[in-house]
């Protein structure tokens, strides 16, 4: 199982919904997805319809009164899996980090390791905070996916996550790997020629695909569809797809030069 975080510390850049649409387009192209949501707000297990209190999540996994196996829903798309989250996760991240007396770091990577022969990837939408499901989800991580939308504000908080990234490397998980930042919104404006240039400067691997800014986003995200379901042709659909292919490539060639 390869394991992507897709995190950015700024909020509503995409994160939830590249998630969502990765993991349909990956499962297209005929691989498992395990969806790993990490965020309180629980956007995700909204957007797959498998929000329930009454059912273990990840918070009872992190905390270690659930399985992963046991915690895990499939979804109403084939070949997707959810690891649900929910307003649990506040109470999670507090005692994880009153805790001391396990690893706080690994417990998801640990809880993974027990699933990975299911899937092909495991795709963990991040909250937009360094909370501990952040910094577990990077120390599980061996890739990371860095959602950047294209206006004004856009690279803010980008010095500080590069940071933990780094930290995350040197201290817990060398393993991990940025795949690069992946322009959302995609406008062709004088912004977004800010933002790339401002990301060049800070040396900051882009992706080559960008997801355009379209209404058709939102649209589907109400009809709890992903883009290829909803509307197969619309920009975003497309560059979701070219977004996953992108994807299976680079890793693939990564994992093959490591061999
Ligand atoms: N390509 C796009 N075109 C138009 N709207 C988009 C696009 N991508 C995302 N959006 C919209 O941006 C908003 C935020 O998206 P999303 O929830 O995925 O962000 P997020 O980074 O997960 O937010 P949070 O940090 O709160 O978890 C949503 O309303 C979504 O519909
Ligand atoms: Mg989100």
């Amino acid at each position: 199982m390869i394991n992507i975080a897709v995190i950015n510390l700024k909020g509503g850049v995409g994160k939830s919904v590249t998630t969502c649409n990765l993991a349909a387009q990956l499962a297209a192209e005929q691989y498992s997805v395990l969806v790993v949501d990490v965020d309180k707000q629980g956007n995700t297990s909204k957007f797959f319809k498998r929000c329930d209190y009454e059912q273990p999540s990840l918070a009872e996994v992190l905390l270690g009164s659930a399985w992963a196996s046991d915690a895990i829903v499939d979804t109403s798309l084939p070949c997707v899996d959810l690891l649900p989250a929910d307003m649990r996760m506040l109470k999670a991240n507090r005692n994880i980090l009153m805790d001391v007396t396990e690893p706080q770091q690994y417990r998801l990577r640990d809880a993974l390791r027990k699933v990975a022969a299911n899937y092909c990837y495991c795709l963990m939408d991040c909250p937009p905070d360094l909370d501990m499901g952040s910094i577990n989800a990077l120390c599980a991580a061996d890739w990371v996916i860095i959602p950047v939308d294209c206006d004004e504000w856009a690279c803010d908080g980008m010095a500080e996550i590069l940071d933990q990234i780094a930290r995350v490397q040197m201290y817990y998980n060398p393993h991990l790997k940025i795949l690069g930042v992946l322009l959302t919104k995609y406008r062709n404006t004088k912004y977004a020629d800010g933002v790339i240039t401002h990301l060049a400067q800070m040396g900051v691997p882009l992706l080559h695909t960008a997801i355009r800014y379209t209404v058709r986003v939102s649209e589907a995200k109400s009809a709890h569809l992903p883009l290829r379901a909803y509307k197969q042709n619309c920009t975003a659909a497309l560059d979701y797809a070219d977004l996953a292919r992108e994807i299976i490539e680079k890793v693939s060639t990564a994992d093959t030069r490591e061999e």
